[in-house]
């Protein structure tokens, strides 16, 4: 069963326990008509009488206990409306005095025309049922989490397919607390929780849709359900902020901000997965064939495995059972800091996690142009535009320094080849791929172009849709996105009484003292005093 049909078979159950409610309810008007009319209403002022007295007593015999805020508020409802110009008038924050500007869907081709999406590259695309030439029954699906930024969004998924992804087994999952807005169209493109489900199922993709806004953590934990739900022992899942290519060039040698250290079972293996063969040429495989490549492995080898990262956790194939073995990802630390309690978890009880080399993953905070590039149209140039750029003077300064930087660098190593010039059309399907992983490499490295600070501004860059169903400021959900994630990194350190993430590398803990420790930063007299 496809994890559509299954959420197919949720909603239905839904209906089922909807229906029987509501004959209930009905149940219940038939013995209301044939009470007389004296009754009903000797019912409802009874009520009424008895509410008043409630008010009454919990006005004048206010509870004193903690925790009762609810209650005393009660009669604050109650008191006249305050005659107005009694307060002063809310205060404003100043209007910020730099908007980024407006955002443009990066695939006007699919947002223009009915048009099908254009051809992929002809050696990317995955050959039928490949998954059974490693050993697998099914594919294992690849989610997509997705709340905020549809272009990113958009980018990240068609780079999937381009690459050689298979749209079937893509679920993009909907985490947006918008409910079905999106599906009926009713949101616009300015609105940060935009997503287009026609543009999406063109593409072959599956959408599912969490019920409501769920965080990080708990995003996770629906992953997992799903996974349970359909019956997928394994499954992969992407950030949303991705484009991933394939070695078409072959070898690769550039070092990205985010690239751990690969691990690899021989010096052989080592040697095969450095050297990956030129797309088009006996031996290539797309990203997606690796990573079927490397489930196999890791089930043949019989390793007590959790996962295998292929650039951090950018892109992750994740085994069920391990996660089941440490007890899911803890929805109360939401955000950040999440990820080190889960790996330390999977670390403590013996799972491993190995960085692995699949493909090119660039973590992106950026957009192309005009997606038509990564189906490589010969008649556009890959250029990448920044959603969120700051404010005029900071992007100089930066540049600047960039430039500085640059100059020097050019300097150390002085003829070594040029890059191709952004005007000349690329001269082969190769060529074309090297300017396309150029640019993608340039976008990978202008995320952390001011170290980490500016990495997560591209959230920010959709400001409207006020006035739309379920409307919610962009700059507030930035806001308390962040102090959701500073109260669990709290959390993190209470429940674990140990700051940072190394509770593997750093202390001696065991899966079961969680919430059993005192914090290791606190000195034993400092607790005596
Ligand atoms: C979604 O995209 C389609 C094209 O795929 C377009 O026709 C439609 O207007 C878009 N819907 C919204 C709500 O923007």
């Amino acid at each position: 069963m496809t994890a559509g049909q299954n959420s197919q078979l949720m909603t239905d159950n839904f209906f089922k326990l909807r229906k029987h409610e509501s004959s209930t309810i009905s149940g219940h008007n038939v013995t209301m008509f044939t009470l007389t009319r004296l009754t009903r209403h000797t019912v409802l002022v009874f009520s009424f009488i008895t509410l008043c007295f409630l008010f009454y007593h919990s006005y004048t015999h206010p509870p004193n206990q903690k925790g009762s805020s609810f209650l005393k508020s009660i009669p604050e409802i109650l008191k006249p409306i305050t005659s107005p110009g009694k307060h002063a008038p809310p205060r404003y924050k100043p209007t910020p005095s730099w908007l980024p500007p407006p955002i443009f869907d990066p695939f006007p081709l699919l947002a223009t025309s009915t048009a099908d999406p254009p051809p992929i590259p002809e050696y990317n695309i995955p050959r039928p049922e490949m998954h059974k030439e490693y050993g697998l029954d099914r594919p294992p699906p690849l989610f997509i989490g997705f709340t905020r930024q549809w272009p990113m969004l958009l980018q990240a998924v068609v780079s999937y397919i381009t690459a050689g992804w298979p749209p079937e087994n893509i679920y993009v999952v909907e985490n947006t607390g918008v409910h079905n807005m999106n599906k009926q169209g009713k949101l616009t493109l300015q609105n940060p929780f935009y997503l287009n489900h026609t543009t999406l199922h063109r593409l072959g993709v599956t959408v599912l849709q969490t019920p409501v806004l769920l965080t990080f953590a708990q995003l996770q934990n629906f992953f997992l359900s799903v996974a349970y739900q359909d019956n997928h022992p394994y499954y992969f899942y992407s950030h949303q902020d991705v484009l991933v290519f394939s070695f078409e060039e072959g070898l690769d040698f550039i070092s990205r901000p985010a690239d751990g250290n690969w691990e690899f079972y021989s010096e052989a293996e080592r040697k095969e997965i450095m050297s990956p063969v030129q797309a088009g040429k006996e031996g290539y495989r797309t990203i997606y064939e690796n990573c079927l490549r490397d489930l196999q492995t890791a089930t043949k080898r019989k390793e007590r495995w959790g996962f295998r990262w292929y650039q951090y956790d950018h892109l992750t194939l994740v085994n069920r059972e391990a996660i089941e073995a440490v007890g899911g990802w803890d929805s109360l630390i939401p955000y950040y800091a999440t990820d080190c309690d889960m790996n330390a978890k999977m670390g403590m009880d013996g799972w491993t996690m190995k960085p692995r080399r699949v493909g090119i993953i660039n973590d992106v905070s950026t957009v192309l142009e005009d997606l038509e590039v990564l189906y490589r149209n010969k008649f556009k140039m890959p250029k990448f535009v920044d959603p969120a750029p700051l404010p005029p003077e900071q992007e100089e300064k930066i540049a600047k320094a960039k430039a500085e930087k640059e100059q020097k660098e050019k300097k150390e190593k002085e003829g070594k080849a040029k890059r191709a010039e952004g005007h000349e059309m690329p001269a082969d399907q190769l060529e074309y791929f090297r300017v396309l992983r150029g640019v993608g490499d340039e976008m990978g490295q202008y995320k952390y172009r001011d170290g980490s600070e500016q990495r997560n501004n591209w959230q920010r860059s959709q400001r409207g849709g006020e006035g739309e169903p379920f409307y919610y400021n962009a700059d507030g959900f930035h806001s308390a996105f962040w102090t959701l994630t500073d109260a669990g990194r709290r959390i993190y350190e209470e429940k674990w009484g140990h700051r940072g993430c190394d509770l593997v590398s750093g202390t001696s803990l065991k899966l079961k003292d969680q919430w059993l420790v005192e914090k290791d930063w606190e000195k034993n007299e400092d607790k005596k005093g």
